[in-house]
């Protein structure tokens, strides 16, 4: 394997184990992960792949092919780290996860961290190295983990040492996929599963290559959005688990409370909610029209409530849904810039986009790029 050559040529030694974990698509259910929703995703087959083998002395080395810059620390100084070593923050954050649970690490180790994910593309390449170097760590330590904790380890992660204060859909996503099916994560229980993607459908990703340069601190705007509203709707029935269990007569009623912004929130976490239940009975119904649907209001609703889509994403998910083969087609992740992504029957192929791409970059000055993205399988050794 390449990785293992790579790996001896940068550090002089063969490696112990070898991981992988997968990007995945956000299929439907934006922002209600943290929100104690039903999300659907899917792994995708493009993966990122860790090599990782023991040092006789305390230091953590971490090398990766997209990144010029080494990340060498001691372990007993592994704190967030900011600047071009910041990458280092996601292989970091899971051994420092995973030692507060329990693994034994005396000596440190070399990990080569390599990529075929497009990096910045809402394809969750940073879970990626999240659930491949969580599966490298538990080998070389001997400490095993199971999927289901993998994935809340990967979560733990971000929310406490990246400091993105994300759900679970990403890091289970890479956890639980399969080839040909969507996980479905039910985020109050942290429970996963898996539904047949529906027959003769097709996944096509259009990267605007667009990242806002706020959308860190956007995404955490959010997040606290609907944590106000939570507590807000809370105080008036405190049976309320969560934003995504609350009902629209429920925000009618509290609308003057939540405020404009806040209830436009909420109200694009229930009808999402709604939405990924309809698509979950369209899936087992086999029903790609009516899912397509949902995945195009979905986008609507981040465009007109959540407010967490912009001009770019707008013009692709328009223009795209106009085409023939098309169901439907929406952001995909965070949003704030990032990737549409279609769902198409067979008769959709890039060159079915090349209009498309060329208004696009009439307008916006640069092409999109396109992915035919086929479903893979989750994390884990090689
Ligand atoms: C990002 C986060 C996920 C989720 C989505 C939006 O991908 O990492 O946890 O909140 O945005 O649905």
């Amino acid at each position: 394997m390449l990785i293992t050559s790579q790996f001896k040529e940068k550090f002089g030694q063969t490696p112990a184990f070898i991981a992988r974990a997968p990007g995945r698509l956000e299929f439907i259910g934006n922002h209600l992960d943290y929100n104690g929703g039903p999300v659907l995703g899917a792994a995708i087959d493009r993966y990122v792949t860790v090599a990782i083998g023991p040092r006789t002395d305390d230091r953590i080395v971490l090398v990766s092919d997209a990144q010029e810059v080494r990340v060498e620390i001691a372990l007993s100084a592994v704190v967030p780290l900011s600047g071009d070593v910041s990458w280092g923050n996601y292989p970091l954050g899971m051994l420092k996860v995973m030692c507060d649970a329990g693994m034994p690490v005396e000596k440190g180790f070399n990990l080569l961290v390599t990529n075929d994910l497009p990096i910045g593309a809402g394809l969750s390449s940073s879970a990626a190295i999240e659930l491949a170097t969580g599966y490298a760590l538990s080998a070389l330590y001997h400490y095993p983990v199971n999927r289901k904790q993998m994935a809340i380890f990967g979560r733990a992660a971000e929310n406490t040492f990246v400091g993105m204060p994300c759900g679970i859909l990403d890091q289970g996503c890479s956890a639980f996929g399969q080839a040909g099916s969507l996980v479905l994560i039910d985020c109050t229980k942290n429970e996963f599963s898996n539904r047949a993607m529906p027959d003769g459908t097709h996944f096509w990703v259009f990267n605007t290559h667009k990242k806002h340069a706020l959308i860190d601190s956007f995404y955490a705007t959010r997040n606290k959005e609907c944590m106000e509203a939570t507590a807000i709707l809370q105080k008036k029935n405190p049976e309320l688990a969560n934003l995504a269990s609350a009902t629209e007569a429920e925000l009618e009623a509290a609308k003057e409370n939540l405020g404009a912004e806040r209830y436009k929130r909420a109200l694009h976490v229930v009808r999402e909610t709604a939405r990924v239940r309809d698509t979950l009975a369209a899936l087992a119904a086999g029903g790609p029209v009516r899912i397509g649907k949902n995945l195009t209001a979905s986008h609507e609703s981040s465009r007109d409530l959540f407010e967490n889509s912009c001009e770019e994403l707008d013009f692709l998910v328009a223009h795209v849904t106009k085409m023939p083969g098309v169901f439907g087609a929406r952001l995909s992740g965070g949003g704030f810039g990032g990737a549409v992504m279609a769902l198409t029957d067979g008769s959709f192929t890039a060159e079915s986009a090349k209009q498309l791409v060329a208004d696009y970059a009439g307008k916006f000055g640069n092409a999109p790029s396109i992915f035919h993205a086929k479903t893979g399988a989750g994390a884990g050794l090689l």
